[in-house]
Order: C-alpha cells, then sequence, then structure tokens
C-alpha cells in the first residue's frame, strides 16, 4: 500500500509517519518539503501534480489551516487550505481510486445542548475555521474512497497545545484563570495517528466503509478540569510549578474574550468508529498523564491550535 502523507510536521502528521510506515511506503511530504514534491496547500496545481507523481493508493491529510483566532482575520487563507486544498485531493484521489483520509473538528458544531453529536447531526460552526473545516468536509466527501475523523482538543509532545501552554503558565505564574464552560475530550496525536492506522488497514478491500466518523478519547472534561488535570500530573512527574493546585480558577467564556467563537458542547459520539472498526477510545487522561511523562520537565509552548 502505497501512501502519500500531506502536513507530516504538524501534531498528527509527526505521530503519523510512525504510524502508517508500516503499512507500506511511505511519502511524506509538508509545506516546504525541499525536492520536487510540493505539499503546499496554497498551491492546487501543484499539490494535484504531487499526487499525480506518487501515483498513491493512500492519500493522508494532515495539513490544515489550524490558528482558529487567527482565522478571522485571513478567512480566504483558511479557506484555502482547508477546503479549496482538500478539494484538490478530493479530485486527485477519485481519478487514482485511492482513499482519501482527512481530519475535521468538532467546531463544525455549534455546540448547543449536552448531548455528544453524532455524525448525522446538523452542523453550525461559530468560526471561521469551523466554517473552512466543514467546507473541507463536503469536499472530501465528494471522493467515493474517503474517511473523515473529526476530533477535538488534539495535544501531543511535538507541536502547540493547550496542555503545553497550561504547563508554561503554571511555571511562570502563582494563578490561573481557566473556561470551565466549554465541554470535550482532549485528543492525543499519537491515539488519532494509531487509529486511523486501524481505520486504513481494515478498510483496504471494503470501500462500503467509507465514510464520515467520530474520534476522540473517552469520557470528558472542560478547559479548566484538563488544567487542573495537567498541573496535577506534572506536579507528580516533577515539573517545578508556582501556581498552588487551588490556585487554578474557573471562569465563563465570557471572561476570556476571544475573536473566535468556539461551541460550549464540543462531545463526539464514537459509538459508529467503535462499532464499525471494534476499536476501544481509552479515557482522555491516559494519553494526557502519558503526555506528562513524555515532556522534559518544565517545557512549555505556545497554543495557537483548535
Ligand atoms: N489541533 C486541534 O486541537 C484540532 C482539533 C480538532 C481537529 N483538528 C484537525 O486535526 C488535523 C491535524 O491538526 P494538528 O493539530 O496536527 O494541526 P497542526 O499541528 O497545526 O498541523 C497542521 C500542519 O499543517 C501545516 N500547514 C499549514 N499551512 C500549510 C500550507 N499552506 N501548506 C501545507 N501545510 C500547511 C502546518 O505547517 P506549519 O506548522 O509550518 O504551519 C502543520 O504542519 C487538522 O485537520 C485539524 O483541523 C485539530
Amino acid at each position: 500500500m502505497k501512501i502519500l502523507l500531506f502536513g507530516k510536521n504538524g501534531q498528527v502528521g509527526w505521530e503519523l509517519q510512525r504510524s502508517l510506515a508500516p503499512l507500506g511506503e511511505l511519502v511524506a511530504v509538508d509545506f516546504d518539503t525541499p525536492g520536487d514534491l510540493s505539499g503546499d496547500f496554497t498551491d492546487p496545481a501543484a499539490l494535484a501534480e504531487t499526487v499525480r507523481r506518487v501515483a498513491p493508493r493512500v492519500i493522508v491529510n494532515a495539513a490544515a489551516y489550524t490558528a482558529v483566532d487567527q482565522a478571522e482575520a485571513e478567512p480566504e487563507l483558511a479557506r484555502a487550505i482547508n477546503a479549496g486544498a482538500p478539494a484538490v485531493l478530493a479530485k486527485a484521489a477519485e481519478k487514482l481510486g485511492a482513499w482519501l483520509v482527512h481530519y475535521s473538528t468538532d467546531y463544525v458544531f455549534d455546540g448547543q445542548g449536552e448531548a455528544p453529536r453524532v455524525e448525522t447531526d446538523p452542523t453550525g460552526p461559530l468560526s471561521v475555521y469551523g466554517q473552512t473545516k466543514l467546507e473541507g468536509e463536503l469536499a472530501v466527501a465528494r471522493a467515493p474512497k474517503h474517511f473523515i475523523l473529526r476530533t477535538s482538543w488534539v495535544y501531543a509532545a511535538r507541536g502547540a497545545n493547550f496542555a503545553k501552554t497550561m504547563l508554561r503558565l503554571a511555571a511562570e505564574r502563582d494563578l490561573l484563570r481557566v473556561i470551565d464552560d466549554q465541554v470535550g475530550a482532549p485528543t492525543g496525536a499519537d491515539l488519532l495517528a494509531d487509529v486511523t492506522a486501524h481505520v486504513l488497514r481494515a478498510a483496504e478491500d471494503r470501500p462500503q466503509l467509507a465514510g464520515l466518523y467520530h474520534l476522540a478519547a473517552a469520557d470528558e472534561t472542560s478547559w479548566h478540569g484538563y488544567a487542573c488535570f495537567v498541573i496535577e500530573e506534572a506536579r507528580r512527574a516533577g515539573h517545578a510549578l508556582r501556581v498552588a493546585a487551588d490556585r487554578v480558577e474557573s471562569i465563563p467564556s465570557s471572561a476570556y474574550p476571544t475573536p473566535a467563537r468556539r461551541p460550549a458542547n464540543s462531545r463526539l459520539d464514537t459509538g459508529k468508529l467503535r462499532r464499525t472498526f471494534g476499536v476501544h477510545l481509552p479515557d482522555w487522561r491516559v494519553g494526557v498523564k502519558r503526555l506528562i511523562d513524555e515532556l522534559p520537565v518544565n517545557q512549555g509552548d505556545e497554543h495557537t491550535g483548535s
């Protein structure tokens, strides 16, 4: 199985390099890959040419415009990367009869209510990022052999994410204020990558399994609950933190205005994926605990992603 991976250096792309390797020959490119295989999502003609040259049986797209707040200021760039380029990949995949795997987000929903969303629930993005990701889904779904994996609150040891930002801030400050009225499931890029490999193996000769699936770690928390867990685990792992456990204050979203609106309910029902592919999705705490153990003591980073 020859696989072409786009976005190889993102959180998910990096883990995919590991988990897709045993499936077959892997050609992995990014934005600025040197040589003649372009992975630049702002250059549709070059992308199509890359697919034509590699002629893969599977295309995996881990590239995206993920700066949720910044997208409000540059909707056309976000749209080109999140919807325009995936449309090019969908056409190319159809022409080749190849599988196309694409990732999407809980931010395609409006976040009303408390019920976990199933794949057939109506969408209603609140932000440019969510809207462009939804347009990307629609484009990818035109390829007959596609998997769209919608996920939430992605983190990894490599890359920028909320958990690493909390660690950095907890080392610098005595008090943290974190939103407690948005609920979802932090999901590891490693889990996403491993499940992608599992799905591809299971579906290799079963195009009837193509479709949209929700994929997130089990159980739920708020950003506040997530921050507290990260800080407790980091203490246990020996990180020197200034903030005390009882100095992580809960605040409502209204007290932390951001350019992009985010859904209050980011719960995803993952039953379809678990039943179809027989996968077990662990509790979100399992992966976050592992992340903390994996990070060098007192390493933090900026959080820009969704
Ligand atoms: N992060 C989350 O919390 C989250 C939540 C739900 C769904 N998702 C979805 O999951 C997927 C993977 O996300 P992630 O967290 O791995 O994102 P990420 O770490 O931001 O990685 C995205 C990758 O896309 C690359 N990229 C940006 N602009 C590009 C362009 N013009 N051409 C080619 N590549 C470009 C980035 O390169 P640079 O780093 O050089 O810009 C980066 O390597 C995305 O589809 C995302 O929408 C993410």
